[in-house]
């Protein structure tokens, strides 16, 4: 995206920093891969998605969220997600993109890693050259599975010599403690590895506190929970934690009652790095764009307090420090733009 253009956009131009590439498969893909592949989709056409997309909770959305992932065979299909997903970004003003992918959703159904890591790898490379979109890959492990299996698989992905930029923890978050991760953690820091992970999403403030002091987790995913612990939104502050927020997913999980009861602005107003994300695009209704674009209607965000969140993004990106002060440029552009 050039700094021109970024301009007219009519939210900020940004990073994205909470990203399921699997949350990315729209029904039209999944439709298209069965039929590709002769398996039977979940729905048989996309009014028929839409219809199950009714989550009650984050369990509900996770079985539809595995369920579909098995339309995901070979490599191509990984590329094809991937490139789909960055072009949609880049057209939402996404400068860069730090995405998450679950090897072991695909392990245990006998997709082998490598053709996994090769297609996505190859989207994303893909997306650098013909977008301009910088990207990073982060391997999010199931928290629901032994920590045992995790780090087998990454041995295996060290062994494939995947391009990681870090390992992050997701899928179903109550009863499953970060404590149950610290060694994994620990022997990625050692390889030089960034940490995040999901946390204070379903589950409760103690376990944004356990990400950080047993994992040393750089950015929290979601947190919106941490809210409820006033030492603990001190502490976030003080420290300068990003925290990974993605308001249209936590309505439609039902992680917040509607959009208007989110703590977003109280976030920001209590001093915290808060970041705006699509987490499961295909799946909560839309994608980075549109959770500024809902953002701003709900709560009459002004431009400046818009660039804000984009310039927390780029801030807790893991970009290199000179691909931050070119993004910070694109959105100074976008917030002095006359409109
Ligand atoms: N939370 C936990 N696990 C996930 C999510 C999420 O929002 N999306 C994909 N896996
Ligand atoms: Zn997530």
């Amino acid at each position: 995206m050039s700094a021109v253009s970024a301009a007219f956009l009519s939210t900020p131009p940004c990073a994205e920093l909470h990203l399921h590439i699997e949350g990315t498969l729209e029904p039209a893909m999944v439709l298209a891969l069965a039929e590709k592949h002769g398996i039977t989709p979940a729905a048989p056409d996309v009014d028929a998605f839409a219809a199950l997309y009714d989550f009650t909770d984050l369990s509900h959305f996770l079985s539809l969220y595995y369920a579909n992932t098995d339309v995901l065979r070979d490599a191509e299909d990984f590329a094809d997600l991937t490139r789909a997903y960055l072009r949609r970004a880049a057209d939402g003003g996404v400068m860069h993109a730090e995405i998450m992918f679950d090897p072991q959703a695909h392990l245990g159904r006998g997709i082998p890693l490598a053709a996994v890591v090769e297609g996505i790898a190859a989207g994303l490379a893909g997306g650098e050259r013909e977008l301009g979109v910088t990207t990073g890959l982060i391997a999010a492990f199931l928290r629901d599975r032994p920590a045992a299996e995790a780090d087998a698989v990454l041995t295996e992905l060290l062994d494939l010599e995947a391009p990681l930029l870090g390992i992050g923890l997701d899928s179903a978050e109550v009863g499953y403690p970060p404590v149950l991760f610290r060694d994994l953690f620990a022997r990625a820091a050692s390889l030089g590895l960034h940490r995040v992970a999901h946390a204070g999403e379903e589950g409760p403030p103690e376990y944004v506190t356990g990400a950080l002091d047993l994992l040393g987790a750089e950015r929290i995913d979601h947190g919106i929970r941490s809210v409820e612990d006033s030492r603990l939104v001190v502490r976030l502050a003080e420290q300068r934690v990003p925290l990974t927020v993605c308001p249209l997913s936590n309505v439609r999980l039902r992680a917040v009652d509607s959009l208007a009861a989110h703590p977003l602005v109280e976030m920001m107003r209590r001093g915290l790095v808060v970041t705006v994300n699509s987490d499961d695009p295909a799946y909560f209704g839309g994608y980075v764009d549109d959770n500024y674009a809902a953002l701003a209607a709900q709560f009459g965000l002004a431009r400046d307090d818009l660039a804000t969140l984009a310039l927390n993004s780029v801030e807790a990106s893991f970009a290199s420090p000179d691909r931050k002060s070119a993004m910070r440029a694109v959105v100074e552009e976008w917030r002095t733009a006359q409109v």
